[in-house]
């Protein structure tokens, strides 16, 4: 599928639903959300049929999100469906990890190929502050049983923030003794993660340029080679930049979206867990898949898919969409 600016559209994001384990702060109400009803959420069998009409018109990976994609009922059926639907070549996960000790064993041998594990802080207190119930042990003991069950590769994303003073040096370095590739991202002032709710803005933007300058700068202070570019980068279809510390098993990534627009090579469409697909992260607009797919079947499908290829915009010129906070959208 290319879309009207000539981009190749081959990765599905799909949220499995808007509900999670946890409540962190940048994405969710503190009192949680008001989840959506269930009959507004796509079922397992509606997602499938919606990948397999996309698969049939070139999406090569899809990747699970949420709210926390794990505790949707389902999930581990849902991925040995896709795995084996013609066309699909990759099928990843993007999780908070609190559930994969108990479930990292059967979501491979259902097929699922990788895993992208969301911490911010390795500071328990911190960890707490950020995610409001969540325990720091139980998502490193995810990311054990990640690398255990033999996922490859196994990415942890920190979002970053200029007032929570994370100590960055510490995170980078979980790349150098397992094969872990760290991303640091941007934090996107989206939703109730802006002003208008807990009171984060622009100001709190590391630009990914300076965080690898201080990164660097630590490293050398403590004896340590600066990261370099990556010689080979790790399996994905997304948007990081990837380097590493000489001899290190894993690497570090730089994710970008506000200080160098990567939307020229924006690959991606979404599905949200109430159905609807939005072309744009950035944007507000949406198109109705859970109508098509409950009364029109597969063209109903294909004609929502391709309305929504058609209107991806070039680029977010640094608007920001407002309706909805990133548990709704899956990042
Ligand atoms: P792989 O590289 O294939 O492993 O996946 P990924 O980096 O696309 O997926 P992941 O779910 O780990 O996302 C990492 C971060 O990148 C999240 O914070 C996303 O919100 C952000 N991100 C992913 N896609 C986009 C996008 O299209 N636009 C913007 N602005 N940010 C994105
Ligand atoms: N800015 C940047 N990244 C965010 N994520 C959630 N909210 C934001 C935000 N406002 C990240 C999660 C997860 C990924 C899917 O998106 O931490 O790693
Ligand atoms: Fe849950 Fe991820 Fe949102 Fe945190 S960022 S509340 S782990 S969906």
């Amino acid at each position: 599928m290319k879309d009207s600016h000539g981009r190749t559209i081959d990765y599905l994001r799909i949220s499995l639903t808007d509900r999670c384990n946890f409540r962190c702060i940048y994405c969710m109400p503190a009192d949680g959300v008001c989840a959506l009803a269930h009959e507004d959420i796509l079922r397992i069998e509606e997602i499938e049929q919606i990948v397999r009409v996309a698969a049939s018109h070139g999406i090569r990976s899809v990747r699970l999100t949420g709210g926390e994609p794990l505790v949707r009922k389902g999930v581990v059926e849902l991925v040995d469906s896709i795995t084996s639907m013609p066309g699909i070549e990759n099928v990843s996960l993007t999780t908070n990890g609190v559930l994969l000790p108990g479930m990292a064993g059967e979501l491979s041998r259902a097929g699922l190929h990788r895993v992208n594990i969301s911490l911010d802080t390795l500071d328990p207190q911190q960890f707490r502050d950020i995610t409001r119930t969540g325990r720091l042990e139980d998502t490193l003991a995810g990311i054990d049983a990640a690398l255990e069950a033999g996922f490859d590769p196994v990415k942890v994303n920190a979002v970053t923030v200029r007032r929570l003073d994370q100590d960055f040096l510490k995170f980078a370095k979980l790349s150098c003794d397992r094969p872990l590739h760290v991303r640091f991202i941007e934090y996107m002032p989206l939703g109730d993660s802006s002003e208008s709710g807990i009171g984060w803005g622009k100001e709190d933007v590391i630009p990914s340029e300076e965080l690898l300058e201080t990164i660097n700068a630590r490293a050398v202070e403590s004896g340590m080679e600066p990261l370099r570019p990556a010689g080979s980068k790790p399996v994905g279809w997304g948007p990081a930049r990837y380097y590493e510390f000489p001899g290190a098993m894993g690497t570090v990534g730089f994710i970008s979206p506000l200080s160098r627009h990567f939307c020229s090579e924006c690959n991606r469409l979404r599905l949200t867990a109430d159905g609807k697909i939005r072309p744009c992260l950035f944007s507000d607009e949406e198109f109705d898949m859970r109508a098509a797919v409950r009364e029109e079947g597969p063209e109903g499908i294909e004609r929502v898919l391709f309305e929504a290829l058609g209107a991806k915009p070039d680029d977010h010129h640094d608007k920001v969409g407002t309706e909805r906070s990133m548990n709704k959208i899956g990042g």
